[in-house]
């Protein structure tokens, strides 16, 4: 477990660069007033890596709460997802440029494929999500994204990837929270040199109301959401709470002051399944 003191700390990833180890997600939040001025909070607060997706249909908010922040462009780490009906080289090189323009940035620290392409969709899954990466590499090349990754790809879809990646995937980002943690995936991943970052940390506030966890909050003094975040963190994954309520998005980043004892991380880790979004990348419909 790596030892981390606030939400400016970092991750190193393994193209060299420096990721905050917990991220502002932004699923959900609304197009508009709503989700520019949830980032511009979670700037101020101290949260220096926003996480958000083409198919979010919320970058130009994002970019604007970036903007009237104040702060450096280069302070802020900022990721977007090409979606699904952007795969394959030409599209995606467009899709990339339509997200900075939304965005109003002229880089990306991080770009993902938000969904593997699977054989539901496609008759050749496998040259898309290929085809696809090829692209990701070029945008590299030519500067406009400075990390390349991935979002829910398990092991087979990486594999599809590493086969002949010219820059290898720095990161994942897959459903990880109490009672969904996909375990395996985060070893394949380590053994690979990515990155695991928690897309719905708090099981899109499904988790909450578990009694389990909810008997933990109590015993650390901490909320529920507070020991999803932790358990996150001690697990080197970084979570990526969404909120819109500025009182979540402060308490949501006050999750450095304490540890939860190997044993009851142990506990967490164990916990049946429950809180799991459904959405599973082999059999998706699109
Ligand atoms: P809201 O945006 O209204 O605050 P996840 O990050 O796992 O996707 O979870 C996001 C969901 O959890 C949203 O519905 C969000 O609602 C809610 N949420 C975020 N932080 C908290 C919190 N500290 N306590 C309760 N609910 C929260």
């Amino acid at each position: 477990m790596t030892v981390l003191k606030s939400l400016s700390d970092v991750f190193t990833l393994r193209d060299g660069h420096a990721i905050p180890c917990v991220g502002f997600g932004t699923w959900q939040s609304q197009e508009g007033e709503v989700a520019k001025q949830a980032v511009k909070d979670a700037l101020e607060i101290g949260y220096r890596h926003i996480d958000t997706a083409y198919a979010y249909y919320n970058e130009r908010s994002v970019g604007l709460g970036i903007q009237e922040s104040g702060l450096d462009r280069k302070d802020i780490f900022l990721t977007t997802k090409l979606w699904n009906t952007d795969r394959g080289y030409e599209t995606t090189l467009k899709a990339c440029q339509k997200s900075l323009e939304l965005l109003g940035v002229d880089y990306l620290d991080l770009y993902l494929i938000h969904w593997p392409a699977n054989d539901n969709v496609y008759d050749d899954p496998v040259k898309v999500n290929k085809d696809t990466w090829r692209a990701f590499e070029k945008l590299h090349k030519d500067g406009l994204v400075r990390s390349l990754g991935m979002s829910n790809f398990l092991k087979p879809h990486i594999e599809q990837i590493l086969d002949d990646a010219e820059i290898p995937p720095v990161v994942d980002q897959i459903e990880f929270h109490p009672g969904y943690p996909q375990f395996d995936a985060v070893e394949f991943c380590r053994q690979n040199g990515i990155l695991v970052e928690a897309w719905s940390p708090l099981g899109s506030g499904r988790v909450l109301s578990d009694a389990r966890l909810q008997k933990l909050a109590e015993k650390y003094g901490k909320t529920t959401a507070q020991i999803c975040l932790r358990w996150e963190l001690q697990h080197d994954v970084i979570p990526l709470p969404k909120s819109t309520h500025k009182e979540r998005i402060i308490s949501n980043a006050q999750i450095f002051d304490f540890d939860i004892s190997a044993e009851d991380v142990r506990m967490i880790d164990e916990l049946p399944t429950f809180g799991y979004s459904t959405y599973s990348p082999y059999t998706l419909p699109f």
